[in-house]
């Protein structure tokens, strides 16, 4: 007999906004979700409970389509989450998915941030199905709410440290929005390969956690300058700490200023990591509307006399290209977590109604590595 289950609830985004907080306010609810039906299950699919779904800043920029990818409204958010098995359709091999199973969801494969058949199967929601493809077996010891921000970021700090930036033991590397999701999932793998890790961020209490996760030295650049972008000049601070030489590869997650000042302080030769813009986000109009009139722009001087590399360095669009590149990524990943070497920081946890608290708390940078909702 297929279990018979309660009616849930689910967030859905109504159309783009003008901006993340405009949806969150104004263009976001929570609606009634029906009782799923085991029984309409297609064949290869798994219905999940919805456990815990990751709270995380391309998720927000998606709400106003201010995003490269565009899930087309009403759409459900959460593009990453993890769950228990509740039903399977007939074809679904015990082997890989089975009921009770705890399981992580493929962002890549179901969800706002995949194209194809499940882009709206969102995790802010009580259930969610998927294709017994996209399910992964999250591994003992680690919990809903770790597994749920495990891929995401630990595929973008692989994709930019590694398959990008070459970082190599021995070298010394600068990370800005340390703090964040993929930042603190980069402080910890660029320590495992054995790098010098400088964490850079604007709160002390946030930069303690990150040094309580690798970070080998950590440096608060919060300036009290508006015309400086905020950002104070911590150029010479971080070349103290590389004996004078400067540092070898910085990942940039935060643009602007930051980036600028960064620069400064990058050895000769080295590589600039291009992740994301958190202090500009508003690179792209809002409501999706196509076009970038705010892009961050470098210097091009500084590039040339310091002969420095830079890397754009998008995790999902190069698989898009090369395939091999996941199938590498995710294979290192999972490694190292059934070896225990790495494991997400998961410091807000809402219960689904609280949506909008979590997106704000995301939002205004009050997050350390992950937050999460738990339906
Ligand atoms: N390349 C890729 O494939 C890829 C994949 C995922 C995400 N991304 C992009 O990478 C960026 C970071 O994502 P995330 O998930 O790590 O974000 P996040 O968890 O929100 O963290 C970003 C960090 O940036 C810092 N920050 C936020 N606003 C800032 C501001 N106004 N000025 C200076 N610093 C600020 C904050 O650190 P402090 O408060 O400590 O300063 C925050 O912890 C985003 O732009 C995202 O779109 C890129």
């Amino acid at each position: 007999m297929p279990p018979i289950l309660p009616a849930g609830q689910r967030v859905l985004v109504a159309e783009f906004a003008d901006n993340p907080m405009d949806a969150v306010e104004h263009h976001m609810a929570l609606h009634p979700m029906p009782a799923p039906d085991p029984a309409r299950l297609g064949p290869d699919e798994v219905l999940l409970a919805v456990r815990s779904a990751a709270v995380s800043w391309v998720d927000l920029l998606m709400t106003s389509g201010q995003y490269q990818h565009m899930p087309r409204p009403p759409y459900g958010p959460g593009m990453e989450y993890s769950g228990t098995v509740e039903a399977v359709g007939a074809a679904v091999d015990p082997a890989r998915v089975a009921v009770g199973d705890r399981i992580l969801a493929d962002f890549m494969q179901v969800g706002a941030r995949s194209g194809g058949a499940y882009q709206a199967a969102g995790g802010f929601a009580s259930y969610a199905v998927i294709p017994q493809q996209a399910a992964y077996r999250i591994p003992d010891g680690f919990s809903f709410d770790e597994a749920c921000c495990l891929l995401g970021n630990y595929e973008t700090a692989y994709h930019c440290l590694v398959a990008r930036g070459q970082l190599r033991a021995g070298e010394s590397v600068l990370i800005l929005g340390a703090s964040g999701s993929t930042g603190m999932a980069a402080v910890q793998m660029a320590k495992l390969l054995g790098a010098t890790v400088i964490a850079a961020g604007r709160s002390d209490t946030k930069l303690a956690t990150v040094r309580a996760h690798g970070a080998d030295h950590v440096v608060n650049i919060r300036g009290t300058d508006a015309d400086a972008g905020g950002v104070r000049r911590f150029r010479d601070e971080v070349k103290a700490l590389t004996g004078g030489k400067g540092v070898d590869l910085v990942y940039d997650a935060v643009g602007g200023a930051t980036t600028l000042e960064a620069m400064r302080a990058m050895a000769f030769g080295g590589r600039l990591l291009i992740v994301g813009w958190t202090s500009t986000p508003d690179v792209a109009r809002g409501k999706g509307q196509r076009g970038a009139p705010n892009a961050n722009q470098l210097p091009t001087n500084i590039m040339q006399m310091k002969s420095l590399t830079v890397m754009g360095c998008p995790a999902v669009i190069a698989v898009a290209h090369d395939p091999s590149l996941r199938t590498e990524r995710l294979a290192r990943i999972w490694q190292w977590v059934r070896e225990g070497r790495i494991r997400p920081h998961v410091s807000h946890r809402y219960a689904l109604a609280q949506f909008r608290e979590a997106m704000r708390a995301r939002w205004q940078g009050d997050v350390t590595g992950g937050c999460v909702l738990n339906p």
